[in-house]
């Protein structure tokens, strides 16, 4: 018999190599090949359809009740959840180390705790003394959450079956250690077994687990993707370091829409939900200065204000500076590209730097036309309209394209004070409520609307 060997996988695609490489062929990524053991086989190569059980099949139809969910009162925590926490679920929550991924559970928590679930709060990376005191600066210790600190799956499996609670929180994956699996915790085998036993213990006792993975370098969790496909809901805890906002947002959810996002900020005595982030993203904004667009965007199904921050200056490389924070480098470096070669105005010999106010990350393509303002703003040295927002989405020929959710956009504006909106001409709004409208067809028409030129 041929003797099994070992196989290569790379974790960013998952394609299987022969031996292992600095380089994955496939996806081109570095260092993201790791060794499998090989699959213990039988005599059989295939599975024969008479050894196995039949499954009871069933229609689409259904006489069961949606599945109930708990709520913690900690609104952007439930709102991000699709509405709340479903019992049996399997929910991985992900961010960079320090980022408050700790701190945000503990707290959700002992919320869940206050409003008659039963909470556990496993921690592998701190000892219970340590999440005690932290319980107390947060002030959260008349919570019944009950704490445990332990790195051995079998035990804290054991543990959550002895007491099936309601919500059991896994604090994190990259320290737990499967005795079953021959590898270092921390590593692609161990985590993939680790949230394996831990989803399928989820789905089979009804509890529902949270289990924290800290991202590596490289923006993915250590086993990178491997938990994510395995799991319900998979949320990122973003932010900028020094600064106090904290974002959650779901890129996965089965049990509610993805994209939805929930805003806190790190205080002293812990995060504090942010009911009206548009208020918050803009509270920075002081006179009209050049550089500055305010957005009008939707995060999930939330209208989000944001301010697109651009400074233009002299270069003195042979290859300007092109800073990104918070936008999709390639999408700014399209919208350049459109600027010059459609309305011929040229950033070469120009570094720009380009940021979105409050450490925001916005993806939607509808933030072209505040994008393509703010870098004009900064370059014309002229500010945009104070009591404008922008939005809509510009394609490689400068014209504009309209965007999802327009009215839910402008109400939010004009909440916030904002009476002007500049938008494209295809844009069909209704009910402007005495919003005053620019449309505009084309960013050349842009140019000459809003700069007086072009
Ligand atoms: P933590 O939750 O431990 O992060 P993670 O689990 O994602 O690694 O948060 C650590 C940071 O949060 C730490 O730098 C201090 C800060 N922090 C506050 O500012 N206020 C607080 O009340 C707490 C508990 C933490
Ligand atoms: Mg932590």
């Amino acid at each position: 018999m041929a003797k099994s060997v070992s196989t290569f996988t790379c974790t960013a695609c998952g394609a299987t190599h022969k031996k292992w490489a600095g380089r994955c062929d496939a996806c081109g990524a570095w260092n993201t090949i790791t060794e499998e053991a090989p699959l213990s086989q039988g005599p059989g190569r295939s599975l024969g359809a008479a050894k196995g059980r039949a499954v009871p099949l069933s229609g689409l139809a259904t006489e069961e009740p949606p599945p109930p969910r708990s709520h913690s009162g900690l609104a952007e925590l439930d709102r991000v959840l699709g509405g709340g926490l479903v019992p049996g679920s399997a929910v991985l929550v992900g961010g960079d180390p320090g980022i408050g991924k700790s701190t945000l559970l503990l707290q959700g928590a002992a919320a869940f705790a206050r409003a008659g679930l039963s909470a556990v709060y496993i921690s592998g990376e701190e000892a219970s003394a340590q999440v005690r005191m932290r319980a107390g600066r947060l002030g959260l210790t008349d919570s019944p959450v009950r704490l445990g600190a332990e790195t051995n799956l079998r035990n804290i499996l054991t543990t959550l079956d002895r007491e099936k609670p309601d919500l059991a929180i896994i604090d994190s994956v990259q320290t737990l250690w499967a005795d079953h699996v021959e590898a270092a915790p921390g590593s692609v085998a161990q985590v993939r077994a680790a949230a394996h036993e831990l989803v399928t213990f989820a789905k089979r006792s009804g509890v529902a687990i949270v289990i924290v993975g800290h991202v590596t370098k490289d923006g993915q969790i250590a086993g990178p993707r491997v938990v994510e496909h395995m799991v319900d809901t998979v949320l990122y805890f973003e932010g900028e370091r020094g600064h106090q906002f904290r974002i959650l947002r779901s890129v996965k959810n089965r049990f509610g829409p993805a994209d939805e996002i929930g805003v806190f900020e790190m205080t002293g005595a812990g995060l504090a939900e942010v009911a009206n982030p548009s208020a918050l993203f803009l509270s920075e904004r002081g006179q009209p200065v050049p550089g500055s667009a305010v957005f009008a965007g939707i995060e999930g199904t939330r209208p989000v204000l944001t301010e697109v921050q651009a400074l233009v200056a002299p270069s003195t490389l042979a290859s300007p500076r092109r800073t990104v924070v918070g936008l999709d480098s390639g999408r700014v470096s399209t919208i350049i590209a459109v600027l010059e070669a459609r309305c011929g105005i040229p950033f070469a010999g120009l570094d720009v730097f380009l940021n979105v106010a409050g450490g925001m990350r916005v993806n939607e393509p509808a933030a072209d036309l505040a994008i393509a303002g703010a870098l004009l703003s900064a370059r014309e040295d002229s500010a945009l309209p104070p009591e404008a927002v922008l939005f809509g989405e510009i394609s490689l020929s400068g014209a504009l394209r309209p965007v999802a959710q327009a009215e839910n956009r402008l109400k939010e504006a004009q909440k916030l004070g904002f009476s002007q909106a500049i938008l494209p001409e295809g844009q069909k709004v209704e009910g402007l409520g005495g919003m005053g409208v620019t449309r505009i067809a084309d960013l050349t028409g842009f140019v000459g609307e809003v700069f007086g030129a072009g």
